[in-house]
């Protein structure tokens, strides 16, 4: 099964409306709608979505996603936003579990499994996220941590579901720091994502979900990731703050 890969540009905090609207001015500059066979997504903090769903003006080509969404649909949660406010806003796309939201906020798989759902109920695409701590790794514990994030972040779900997600792997140590995961390293951990994948949710849901890798991902070693079997993708952050290099990334992604 051939797999579209998903590059998409978390920005984290950073980013405010009118930032944006210079990176979209450079970022139509590099054409990237030409670059097929590659999916393309934005990832601003909340405040910033309206600007670039506005300065894209109905042009498809760059999806636009959250950087979270609640587990409640509205009410008294102060700070919140729901997942009717997010399409309401042009998102087509919510990564949830992040690290930092993990490590920061203390979400647990349980707490990101109800997010998940409500993202697919409201038939928005999460973008899952996973991967362990350099303790964790050092600890002899890779499999396990990502064997009890697949399996209880999507408990639940319908094979059908799990098929038409994406799941973003990026190993604790890897972010913000410059080390990325080696090919092999990244590609081993991919392949067992799937495996667990296949193990609870069969052949059919392993083969279609997008695995993407996340962690200082750039132009210079993008192209070795995205030749990895099991890597559909990148979930970018430093090198997805300037137009050129998240252009770059997509590229080496493209056909
Ligand atoms: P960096 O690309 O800055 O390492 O960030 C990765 C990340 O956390 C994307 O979600």
């Amino acid at each position: 099964m051939s797999r579209t890969p998903i590059i998409a540009a978390n920005w984290k905090m950073n980013m405010g409306p009118k930032e944006a609207g210079a990176f979209l001015s450079a970022f139509k500059e590099e054409n990237l709608c030409e670059c097929k066979g590659v999916e393309k997504v934005v990832v601003p903090p909340f405040v910033t979505i309206p600007a670039v769903a506005e300065a894209l003006n109905g042009c498809s080509c760059l999806g636009i996603g959250a950087q979270d969404v609640s587990d409640h649909d509205n009410g008294a949660f102060t700070g919140e936003i729901s997942t009717a406010m997010l399409l309401e806003i042009g998102c087509q796309y919510v990564v949830v579990g992040h690290s930092e939201r993990r490590q920061y906020h203390g979400e647990t798989n349980a707490y990101i499994n109800k997010k998940i759902k409500k993202a697919l109920a409201a038939g928005l695409v999460p973008i899952y996220c996973i991967g362990e701590t350099l303790e964790q790794r050092e600890a002899g514990k890779l499999e396990e941590i990502l064997r009890s994030q697949v399996e209880e972040g999507l408990q639940g779900l319908t094979a059908e579901q799990v098929a038409g997600l994406v799941i973003a792997y990026e190993p604790v140590w890897a972010i913000g720091t410059g080390k990325t995961a080696s090919a092999a390293d990244a590609q081993a951990a991919h392949a067992f994502i799937r495996s667990v994948v296949e193990k609870a949710f069969g052949a059919d849901a392993a083969a279609a979900v997008r695995i993407q890798y996340g962690g200082s991902v750039k132009p210079a070693n993008a192209a070795e990731l995205m030749a990895c079997p099991d890597i559909d993708g990148a979930l970018v952050g430093g090198a997805a703050l300037k137009a050129d290099s998240f252009a770059a990334i997509i590229r080496a992604a493209g056909v």
